[in-house]
């Protein structure tokens, strides 16, 4: 193929919203669904690192991921162990396909928790939540009331692993990535917890109700024997799909604020560490 057809089917591929390079053979998705593991993928040898084959997981293997990711995320005892814990953990199909496991950002000191939904192709690559457009917007968020992730705010996903062409987890996906979460909150513990969007709001606290009719609402999350106040917000990727909705998140994050100040953590927004 010439240079200059190979650069036209390039650009015509990222018009058509290609935007990973995956490897140098074309994969056939269907044969290798239609072809389960003889093992569960939790217990066969490591993917070679080209192989970007989504493994198919469900049923008993699913099982076997989910309590996997159970005792691998109960012997956690710091963010740090439990950081390498996802990073050892070989049973979720998504991590096949994603370059980093997308752990945290932020200080986790500052006892303010965001988290949000999954990774996108921004964040896959630099191995960090919400570095993209919508992370710029978060970070504007912030700021608004006095946070920022390198001093007094951490954030984290309920999926650690970037879908593949950002498509939605599948509840398996999600209930393998729950107990890491459930255990990353309660090492990391916050005095305030706020969920960027439905799909955070869902899978932290069970909400099947629009975003819209949960956002601004204070609820409890148990930690051990406390309980945390928790809120969902609108996620930042939909304020800049839907611009004119931002005064409703203006108006949760006073809420927000207020909440920080009744908890004692007004040096939040006057700047200290
Ligand atoms: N959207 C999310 O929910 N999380 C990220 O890390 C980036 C975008």
């Amino acid at each position: 193929m010439q240079d200059k057809d190979a650069l036209g089917t390039l650009n015509w591929l990222v018009e058509a919203g290609a935007d990973e390079a995956m490897g140098e053979t074309p994969v056939n998705r269907l044969v290798a669904r239609a072809e389960p593991p003889a093992v569960s993928p939790m217990k066969a040898s490591p993917a070679p690192v080209t192989a970007k084959v989504p493994l198919p997981v469900g049923g008993a293997a699913a099982g076997d991921a989910i309590s996997d990711a159970m005792a691998r995320a109960a012997a956690a005892t710091s963010l740090a162990e439990l950081k390498s814990a996802m990073e050892g953990f070989e049973g979720c199909p998504l991590k096949r396909t994603a370059t980093h496991t997308v752990f945290a950002d932020g200080n986790p000191k500052g006892r303010v928790l965001f988290i949000g939904e999954a990774p996108g192709r921004d964040e896959d690559r630099v191995g960090k939540p919400f570095v993209g457009r919508a992370g710029q917007l978060l970070d504007k968020m912030l700021a608004s009331i006095g946070l920022d992730r390198t001093r007094n705010a951490y954030i984290t996903n309920v999926i650690n692993w970037r879908p593949p062409d950002n498509r939605d987890p599948s509840p398996e996906e999600a209930a393998m990535c729950m107990p890491f979460l459930r255990r990353h909150i309660e090492l990391a513990d916050p005095l305030v917890i706020v969920l960027l969007g439905a799909v955070a709001a869902r899978h932290v606290m069970g909400i099947s109700d629009g975003i819209m009719k949960s956002r601004g609402r204070w609820m409890d999350y148990r930690v051990g024997d406390r309980m945390v106040p928790i809120m969902p917000t609108l996620h930042p990727a939909y304020l800049l799909r839907q611009p004119g909705h931002k005064k409703l998140a203006w108006r949760d994050l006073q809420a927000l604020a207020a909440r920080m100040e009744s908890l004692g953590l007004p040096e939040l927004s006057a700047g200290g560490n």
